[in-house]
């Protein structure tokens, strides 16, 4: 069932677990990700960047292929697909397209340009039905070519952001997309008890979710952190497993070079890794 992200979020932060957004990439992961959901009865934010929607031929055709799975699949827990680290022009085309959610990253302008620039996706997201998240603190790493430097968030800056009406927010506690690093120092509490408490209840959205220890995950959730981003966990657990398959000879037993059946390991460990995280975040049983 197709919603925006505003109520699931609101029950997440209220009962202190968090909704899992998993970023999808192809048609299996959108199938692991809607089929796991159903199973343990979690709510489920997709999650989808420009280059991904990009690879899978346009946001349109990504709001059409998660729509129609979720309708066939008779998916009834609620699901939002949500625009990841939008540009302002995307979080438009997003809009258009029938995304249920945007993500508008003005991290990296200057804080009033942030502001301004927020406040107009605020507008046009809700005119239109959808939820907005903004970001303030760029979130370290790479991804599809979005470089942040790791920056902890201003607590000010948060609430400023946060003031102009924004449905869940984004800040930077020293977390980073993808592998974090031998030295990473770990998350920034400190900052994430002051920007929870200036920011007075608003669901708090926590990037960089792979390779985050569990107890420092249970602490964010515990302060405020009601959403939390999964990418490169899923990409790396689907890669081994077809690395697996094909260095055991699947692809060459029989027609073991079907697409289904070449890429059903992957997409049953992307399964695995869905479920571990409804189950670390305490979602399952919440739709
Ligand atoms: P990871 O790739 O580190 O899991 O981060 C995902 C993310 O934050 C998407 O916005």
């Amino acid at each position: 069932m197709f919603v925006n992200a505003k109520e699931m979020l609101q029950k997440a932060a209220k009962e202190h677990y968090a909704v899992a957004q998993i970023n999808i990439n192809n048609l299996e992961w959108t199938k692991a990700a809607l089929t796991t959901a159903q199973e343990q009865k979690s709510p489920i934010i997709l999650g989808v960047t420009g280059g991904a929607a990009k690879y899978m031929g346009g946001f349109a055709t990504v709001v059409a292929m998660a729509k129609t799975m979720d309708k066939c699949l008779g998916i009834t827990v609620p699901v939002a697909i949500h625009l990841d680290h939008g540009s302002y022009d995307e979080c438009i085309a997003c809009v258009e397209a029938g995304f249920t959610s945007i993500m508008f990253d003005g991290s990296h302008f200057p804080f009033e340009e942030n502001v301004a620039k927020t406040k107009e996706m605020i507008a046009l997201a809700h005119k239109n039905g959808l939820t907005l998240e903004a970001e303030v603190g760029a979130i370290g790493g790479e991804e599809d070519g979005v470089v942040g430097n790791g920056d902890v968030a201003d607590p000010a800056e948060c609430k400023a952001i946060a003031d102009l009406g924004v449905d869940f927010l984004a800040a930077g506690i020293g977390n980073i997309h993808g592998v974090y690093p031998d030295n990473w120092t770990g998350l920034n509490f400190d900052v994430l008890t002051k920007v929870a408490e200036v920011t007075g209840g608003l669901p708090l959205v926590l990037h960089g979710g792979t390779g985050i220890p569990a107890e420092m995950i249970q602490k964010a959730i515990s302060l405020g952190v009601a959403k939390i981003n999964v990418n490169t966990e899923c990409q790396l657990a689907f890669a081994a497993a077809t690395r697996k398959y094909i260095e055991d000879g699947g692809d060459k037993k029989g027609k073991g070079f079907d697409p289904r059946k070449l890429l059903a390991p992957g997409a049953e460990a992307i399964k695995k890794v869905v479920k571990e995280k409804f189950e670390l975040f305490g979602s399952v049983g919440k739709a």
